[in-house]
């Protein structure tokens, strides 16, 4: 067999009929398998075991009465059952066009990689289909937020929250992986460095049916991020309270002495700036130095980073006071609480970035930037 296609359901039966055609029709002339895993709570599973009656190519239904792990777990459990070790994973719903697993599979038997990604954000490919402005930046900016939190493990992947996929079985470790939610092909990814490799392709709009993606699916993800990159961020989030606390106690002890308490501020925010990178450099991204260029390329674009961030923040403190009519107190938290995930972002992609690397369109962006300032 040379690729078994799993398709996690949840109340698609009017998709099957037609993702299975287009699917047999896609890859004439190779040996397929299709799989359902259903946790439908409609007739989903009979109107599959009716099309697998009538069907040319193999389509095998897993029911599960006991959906643990939902769409991830789904997906695992068929891998667990395929045939063979090449699998793809797609949505039952056909914004996954299946035409495209003839790309992928021609690209994964190519040998050099573990992982074919089918991407929305490579060139070539289109994010079109997704339901509205919101969802389209929603899906941009966590993108974004994942590769910050991966730089090396996605540095190759340009769409990481894709459920589009061909896995290579035998370089997966199964036992490892601990799927919750939506996004599988993030976990394995991140569980270990995979080779990927892209191929394009255009998001359509669902078939038929309605969206199972909702802000609980959401909030899943983000814990689901947080577990498993707790590392590298926590270190981040407590040497920037360090720096905070720091920061206070210069301001404090200075004013002790008599200094002007603008003076003193100053001193302590340049004092705080320079420990707070000294840190990042030998605690938080001290794996990823080796392989970001210059020490004193870092500092300029961490201490310009500090500066526009500060020069932001204050007049948006002053917008939601003044305009929206928050205490300042909150105010001043919230902006902190997106100035320190804004922080971790460009630290990690664009501080941190390795050279040369695809996550280099960041890079590229502040290459001028960089240069100017140094002159
Ligand atoms: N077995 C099973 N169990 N399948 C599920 C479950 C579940 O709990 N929840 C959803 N599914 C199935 C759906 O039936 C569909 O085939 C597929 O998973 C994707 O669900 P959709 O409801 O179509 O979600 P979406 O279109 O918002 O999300 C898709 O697009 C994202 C990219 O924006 C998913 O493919 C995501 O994986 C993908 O990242
Ligand atoms: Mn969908």
């Amino acid at each position: 067999m040379d690729l078994s296609v799993i398709v996690p359901t949840f109340n698609e039966g009017p998709n099957v009929a037609e993702l299975v055609r287009r699917t047999t029709h896609a890859l004439l002339g190779r040996t397929i398998e299709v799989i359902f895993v259903d946790d439908s709570t409609d007739d989903t599973p009979d109107v599959i075991r009716a099309v697998a009656a009538a069907s040319d190519i193999p389509v095998r239904l897993i029911h599960r009465d006991n959906p643990v792990g939902g769409l991830g777990g789904a997906v695992v459990e068929g891998i667990r059952a395929a045939e063979s070790d090449f699998c793809v994973v797609m949505d039952g719903d056909l914004q996954h066009p299946p035409e495209v697993i003839a790309d992928m599979l021609a690209r994964a038997e190519v040998g050099d990689a573990d992982v074919v990604v089918a991407s929305r954000y490579v060139a070539g490919g289109t994010s079109d289909g997704l339901a509205n402005a919101v969802r389209t930046a929603v899906s941009r900016a966590s993108t974004l937020l994942t590769k910050a939190m991966f730089p090396r493990k996605l540095n190759n992947c340009t769409d990481p929250m894709t459920g589009f996929f061909l896995v290579d079985r035998r370089t997966l470790e199964i036992e490892t992986l601990q799927p919750r939610g939506f996004k599988i092909l993030l976990e394995i990814l991140a569980r270990k460095q995979m080779r990927v490799v892209e191929v394009p392709f255009s998001f359509a709009p669902r078939f038929a049916g309605e969206s199972k993606a909702s802000f609980s699916q959401g909030m899943r993800f983000l814990v689901q991020l947080t577990m498993l990159r707790f590392g590298r961020m926590s270190a981040f989030a407590v040497v920037g309270g360090l720096g905070a606390l720091a920061n206070l106690a210069i301001m404090w002890a200075l004013q002790a002495f008599g200094v002007q308490y603008l003076i003193a501020a100053v001193i302590a925010s340049i004092v705080t700036i320079v420990a707070n990178f000294i840190a990042l450099e030998y605690l938080v991204f001290a794996d990823m130095r080796a392989e970001s260029g210059l020490m004193r390329h870092r500092f300029i674009k961490s201490f310009t980073f500090n500066g526009v961030e500060a020069i932001i923040r204050i007049p948006v403190i002053w917008v939601l006071v003044s305009q929206a009519h928050m205490p300042s107190v909150i105010a001043a938290a919230l902006t902190l609480i997106a100035a320190f995930v804004v922080r971790f972002v460009f630290h990690a992609l664009v501080v941190y970035a390795p050279k040369k690397s695809r996550v280099g369109k960041a890079v590229r962006a502040i290459e001028p930037l960089e240069d100017e300032v140094t002159a």
